[in-house]
């Protein structure tokens, strides 16, 4: 089911290539939602300019060639030369009515694309960063993949580097299974802080530290099963946090830094054969044009440290190749936080060097703003205690709960404790996803739970609301059949929009996987669930006679579908009741 922006293009193109002949056959007319009617087309001003003609005279010409039956009332010029557009009600209807389960969203040729996401770092709490690049990757690789995309979920945690030594020498000290060691699955931190406090403190321990990081480089089998260990227990924690959110992440989807540790020695000499990477204060280095700090001075990416080792930068180049070689990456998408921007630009610029990276490859750093507290500085629990993730979590779970209770205190007690869960992670993600991904945000737990405005438990409760109303039809708007027994028939202004409205969701989810963006969808879907509201509130729907009553409960069941598709594609659950 093609969007009306997309008809009209089609319409247009058609009518500009009779007009004008054919090489106007894929000009863009230029359609835009218009204030005076449905849409216009600007198409006549730009194309006026390029043949020396008067606009007007253009756009009529246009006008002339324009077949709209049975799509729009006949056109009209305004202005310097736009043609207004006036869907009309019966196509409108019928374009509704003709819904699949795609809801308007086209099936893209699909692309292979590995989204880097998520990436928390082993032996560390997650952060709100993490959370965020976590829920905003997620939403992209469900939009994505309901495109038609082959997705390939690319969780580059941080699994490798010199602490590991530290790590491993603490967990051999506290024992495995005991008390101490569980702390890696409930409070990474504070068995990271542990470890440190020896590491400073005892200088028999930094030792034994220091030669398991030799062992553990060397491969040695031991080392490495404990090194395994440890990050088991990581995952465990992850894995925690991810249930509790509700994302698509698996075990499966895991490729840490430690995935690339084969390639790295590799990466370097080719890097150093092909005359990218030089030798610089002992350490191998690439110097790249156009990266220059402070008086000029070249910025070098380290990708070989004096005393042998590799890091972050080196892993990276590791992951770009194999996406790009071994995956066959049509676009690659690195959900990262905005501060490491010039380190992924020196990394791709260094595999197009190499070659690693072709122009045929897009690759884009989906950028990740931060998330402040209240006085704009790093985010702290409400008791002013650094956050813990999960405990932020169940904070917003029991802030849920106390708002469930007071709207719904007539909903059975198991109920309220289902929906609350629902709800407080529904509103953390959303939070995180309607604003753009790139700008900072204050987090604000109690504007994030309430039911009014833009958030996440307002399309939780739209949905719901519109679920209720078939409960009291004794309806279940699966069951209903839309086409057959129930044309739409649009009557009333508030139906015609919330039907136009409908139309759109197509488009905007294709815009959400081109450009990126989750926080289009989420300002569609709060517009969408304003115009529900406007249409429940002026056209009754359950008393209305048989006719309009059959047409608005396919309105209702349309919106809902378009509710609940859209719920989905940001990963926010969808409560039955609220
Ligand atoms: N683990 C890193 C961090 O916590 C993020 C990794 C992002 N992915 C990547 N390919 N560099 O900051």
């Amino acid at each position: 089911m093609p969007s009306p922006v997309h008809v009209l293009t089609e319409r247009f193109q058609a009518a500009l290539a009779k007009a004008f002949g054919d090489g106007y056959a894929d000009a863009d007319p230029v359609i835009r939602p218009s204030q005076f009617a449905d849409f216009q087309a600007n198409a006549a001003l730009a194309l006026a300019k390029r043949l020396g003609e008067n606009p007007r005279a253009v756009a009529q010409k246009i006008v002339d060639a324009l077949d709209l039956t049975g799509i729009a009332e006949p056109p009209e010029i305004s202005g310097p030369g736009f043609v207004n557009v006036r869907l009309s009600s019966a196509w409108i209807g019928a374009q509704v009515d003709g819904f699949d389960d795609r809801l308007g969203v086209p099936l893209q040729s699909p692309l292979t694309i590995p989204v880097d996401y998520s990436a928390p770092n082993v032996a560390k709490e997650m952060h709100v960063g993490h959370l965020r690049t976590t829920v905003v990757g997620d939403a992209l690789v469900r939009t994505l993949e309901h495109l038609g995309h082959h997705v390939i979920r690319q969780n580059h945690v941080g699994d490798w580097g010199t602490m590991f030594g530290m790590l491993i020498e603490h967990l051999l000290d506290v024992g495995e299974d005991s008390p101490d060691a569980q702390l890696m699955v409930t409070d990474p931190n504070a068995f990271y802080a542990a470890a440190n406090a020896e590491f400073q403190s005892d200088p028999e321990f930094a030792t034994r530290a220091r030669s398991r990081v030799v062992k553990l480089q060397g491969g040695d089998e031991d080392t490495l099963r404990h090194w395994h260990e440890l990050v088991d227990l990581s995952k465990q924690y992850f894995n925690r946090i991810y249930d509790t959110l509700g994302v698509t992440l698996t075990d499966a989807d895991l490729a840490g830094e430690s995935t690339y540790n084969d390639e790295l020695a590799g990466i370097c000499d080719e890097l150093e054969a092909q005359g990218i990477a030089t030798i610089s204060d002992g350490a191998l280095c690439v110097f790249l044009d156009g990266y220059t700090g402070r008086e000029g001075k070249p910025v070098p990416l380290i990708i070989r440290k004096s005393d042998g080792g590799y890091g972050y930068a080196t892993t990276d180049l590791a992951t770009i190749r194999r996406r790009v070689r071994d995956m066959k990456a049509d676009r690659i998408l690195y959900v990262i936080g905005v501060t490491q921007a010039l380190h992924l630009n020196m990394v791709w610029d260094t595999a197009r060097k190499a070659g690693w990276l072709t122009d045929d490859v897009e690759v884009v750093h989906v950028q990740i703003g931060s998330v402040l507290g209240e006085d704009r500085k790093l985010l702290r629990t409400r008791s002013g205690k650094p956050l813990k993730l999960m405990d932020l979590l169940e904070e917003a779970v029991s802030t849920a709960r106390a708002v469930v209770d007071e709207a719904r205190p007539d909903l059975d007690e198991s109920v309220r404790a289902a929906i609350a869960p629902q709800v407080g992670i529904g509103a953390i993600k959303y939070a995180d996803l309607s604003v753009a991904h790139d700008s900072d945000y204050v987090f604000d737990l109690d504007r994030m739970v309430s039911l009014t405005g833009n958030t996440g438990p307002y399309l939780q409760y739209a949905a719901a609301r519109i679920r209720s109303i078939f409960r009291s039809a004794g309806l279940d708007p699966d069951q209903l059949s839309g086409q057959a027994d129930a044309p739409l028939v649009i009557t009333e202004p508030a139906e015609r929009a919330l039907a136009l409205a409908l139309l759109d969701f197509g488009d905007v989810v294709v815009h959400v996987g081109d450009q990126l963006e989750p926080h289009r969808l989420c300002g569609y879907l709060f517009e969408l669930a304003q115009q529900f509201s406007a249409f429940y509130e002026q056209c009754p729907v359950l008393k209305a006679d048989t006719e309009a009553r059959a047409s608005r409960l396919a309105l209702c069941k349309a919106t809902l579908a378009v509710l609940d598709q859209g719920l989905d594609l940001l990963g926010i659950a969808r409560p039955q009741q609220m």
